[in-house]
């Protein structure tokens, strides 16, 4: 995001005319709130609903009498700088409101949960990293832009790049998995998608990279828990996507729930002033995830809201989501002089900063026609690209016996009610789905013209019909199960202390194994499973996670072999819960597990991971060869030899891995460092070359500071970061 000298002068002549309650309303962000038959507040009837005081039933009867209230009154008051509303038509009359009534006319920046595509939804983010496809990743945020901004959504709370390596917590679903260097990757693609499509005013959306940071470490998985860690880990781990964000211009920021070290990231006057804003260079605004502000009272850092707001300000919190607490306080603490007029300056600077490059002075309004266009039946380019995502995001984990591809004519049972249940397809946050446009893989594979015949069985809740999965075995040549967990059971305040196939499936699949027929596993899932027993005897697996709304089109092209299955995990999966958090780029420890009883590892499961973080089959067979490494100038080349030894086209995931081997602070065993796809026809061989920057091959120490050290280098390639070749090398920076 940059602005040109004519725009900035438009912000600052702006700002001299503005009065401190126009200035403090643009630091407040309001949803719709719901109003009517009730006496407390909405958030506490929220709270008597969900902690018994009243039933559901009653607060469904006192919902029917309620309205919503679109705070216009404010917006015109000019004390309302962003609203959070998904409907294109209300964000007109909005806007116009902000724009026609309001005394400055300053236009609202309308924001929205768009994480994995609008109505277009493409897989989940922790699947679609699965593709290590970057022109992908860039694609599919273009065309989320274009869809949000078309309904009115001029900023998404998106992308997601919290690094994440404990699968119990549930929100891994909404990122691009543990880590750093593809985190990095996907990070700058969703940002030029989003951002930079600058050939219709209508084609991109500020991003608000989130959550800012280490919100992917919370404790034990448990969401909106604290998190602990050196300074050199934040460094290396959690921050190198935001980095990257903010490199390739990230308009704005979103800060996480949870406290760093002792301090909630919402008040972190050294993560959002120090580092964000000045090291990374943030040029647009931070807000405060929702209702944070008043939780820094919750965390016990702030007396009361009051103090909450003071902090957060000073802290360099631009926008307050939701608590009104700006709204409330913020006047009179900068008439008292403890929240300087420069602090509240710099915020509304970067809001408006902002709205000016989005281009909302000349745009606010998104025109009737483009509202009906994407109203109607949705472009087959969109429909092609939502195929395409899920078709890069699946991961063949197993395939025993060449299983997979069916063959035509084969006779399938498909078993399992997530097969059936085009509700489920698009996962945690997709809010604009409709279900004319969603596919269920018994959908697909009829589409696909499979004889197919499906027996509900049950799933991840609930009973399982075992009679019925007898009848499934005896009627079928092959049984397909679609195993995993709902929607519901990833995304936000989704933790489980227990990851293995939730409810009776487990049972089922053992029922299935015992007919002797040949049993497929499909997981459909949208976190890393504890699947040691599934690993174990299930003699195919297809991880196809939740794959948005042309996900029954896409397994069903992988299951009958019209698509080979390319993509590598972007997390690893552990065998069972307890091994949690488990990641392949762990410091080297003292004692590596092994055998051997006083290593690092359990007595009661294996100390690696089931499936390492870049594993993944296809119908072909790869090998690779003759890998070599050169320094030339300030670069390594590296070279290998990919093969295709299989008798089908197919696409590898090549990656290149480093390891540090001696340095003055414990190195992982492994890091990504680069990665390339590349197509290969049956037989056909290709040497493939990586190119290091020795300047990249540093890490952050306990004071933030980048080193490059002297010694021996570990650099690996090949088809996982398990299975790979390696060479090492003395370097000199
Ligand atoms: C809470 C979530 O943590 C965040 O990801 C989301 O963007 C906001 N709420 C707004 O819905």
């Amino acid at each position: 995001m940059k602005l040109t000298q004519e725009q900035k002068s438009f912000v600052e002549d702006l700002l001299s005319r503005m009065t401190l309650d126009e200035k403090i309303g643009q630091m407040n962000q309001e949803s719709p709130s719901i109003v009517g038959g009730f006496d407390v507040p909405f958030s506490e009837l929220i709270e008597m609903m969900t902690d018994g005081r009243i039933s559901q039933e009653e607060f469904g009867r006192i919902m029917a009498n309620a309205t919503q209230d679109f705070h216009e009154d404010e917006i015109r008051a000019g004390l309302v700088g962003s609203m959070m509303v998904n409907d294109p038509r209300k964000n007109n009359e909005l806007q116009k409101i902000a724009v026609e009534e309001s005394r400055l006319g300053i236009p609202l920046i309308i924001g929205f949960d768009v994480i994995h595509g609008f109505r277009s939804v493409f897989p989940i983010a922790i699947a679609e990293a699965c593709s290590f496809d970057d022109a992908l990743f860039e694609e599919t945020a273009r065309m989320a832009a274009a869809e949000s901004r078309a309904h009115g959504i001029n900023w998404n709370f998106a992308p997601m790049i919290d690094a994440a390596r404990d699968s119990r917590w549930g929100r891994v679903s909404e990122g691009p998995g543990e880590d750093p260097f593809l985190g990095s990757r996907f990070a700058r693609a969703k940002i030029r998608g989003l951002q930079n499509d600058r050939s219709s005013p209508l084609n991109y959306v500020a991003a608000c990279t989130k959550h800012y940071v280490a919100y992917g470490a919370c404790e034990s998985g448990r969401d909106y828990n604290t998190v602990s860690m050196s300074v050199s880990n934040l460094y290396n781990v959690y921050l190198p996507a935001f980095r990257a964000a903010m490199d390739e211009g990230a308009a704005t920021v979103m800060a996480a729930f949870n406290d760093l070290n002792g301090v909630p990231c919402t008040v972190n006057r050294w993560l959002l002033r120090e580092v964000l804003k000045k090291d990374f260079g943030l040029e647009g605004f931070v807000v405060s995830d929702a209702n944070a502000i008043r939780e820094c009272v919750t965390h016990g850092i702030a007396a009361d809201d009051r103090d909450a707001g003071v902090q957060a300000a000073l802290a360099g919190m631009d926008m307050d989501m939701g608590t009104h607490i700006y709204k409330d306080f913020l006047k009179a603490e900068v008439e008292k002089g403890t929240v300087p007029m420069t602090v509240i300056d710099e915020a509304v600077r970067r809001i408006l900063s902002v709205k000016v490059w989005l281009g909302l002075f000349e745009n606010p309004y998104v025109p009737e026609a483009l509202i009906e266009a994407y109203e109607k039946s949705l472009p087959e380019k969109h429909v092609a690209l939502c195929r395409r995502a899920a078709e890069e995001s699946m991961v063949l984990l197993k395939n025993e016996g060449g299983i997979l591809p069916l063959r035509r004519g084969q006779k399938i049972s498909l078993v399992g009610r997530l097969a059936d249940d085009a509700n489920e397809v698009c996962g945690a946050w997709a809010m604009a789905w409709k279900p004319e446009d969603c596919v269920s893989i018994l959908t697909g594979l009829k589409e696909a013209g499979a004889d197919v015949c499906y027996y509900p069985c049950g799933g991840p809740e609930g009973d399982i019909n075992l009679e019925e999965a007898d009848r499934a075995c005896l009627e079928g040549d092959v049984i397909v199960a679609v195993v995993g967990e709902t929607d519901a059971m990833s995304g936000e305040a989704s933790s489980k202390a227990e990851i293995s196939l939730p409810g009776g499936q487990r049972a089922l699949l053992e029922r299935l194994l015992q007919s002797g027929k040949p049993v497929v596993t499909v997981l459909m899932n949208g976190r890393p499973l504890a699947l040691g027993w599934e690993a174990e005897h299930m003699p195919a697996i297809l991880e196809a996670w939740h794959l948005g709304i042309r996900m029954g089109d896409a397994v069903a092209a992988a299951l009958l072999g019209d698509v080979n299955p390319a993509g590598k995990l972007s997390s690893s999966f552990p065998s069972v819960t307890g091994q949690c958090p488990v990641y392949y780029n762990h410091p080297s420890t003292g004692r590596p597990g092994s055998k051997s009883k006083f290593t690092s590892r359990y007595l009661d499961a294996p100390w690696d991971s089931l499936f390492p973080f870049g594993h993944g089959l296809s119908y072909t067979s790869f090998t690779y060869e003759d890998l070599r490494v050169g320094e030339r100038g300030e670069e390594l080349e590296i070279a290998i030899r990919l093969k295709n030894t299989g008798e089908r086209e197919g696409t590898e995931i090549a990656q290149l891995y480093m390891q540090d081997v001696t340095a003055s602070l414990v190195r992982p065993v492994k890091e990504l460092k680069d990665y390339c796809r590349v197509t290969l026809s049956p037989g056909e061989e290709r040497e493939i070359r990586f190119t290091l920057k020795k300047k990249d091959m540093g890490f952050y120490d306990n004071a933030g500071r980048y080193l490059l050290e002297d010694g021996l280098f570990r650099l690996f390639v090949g088809t996982s970061s398990r299975d790979c070749l390696m060479q090492e090398i003395e370097l000199k920076f």
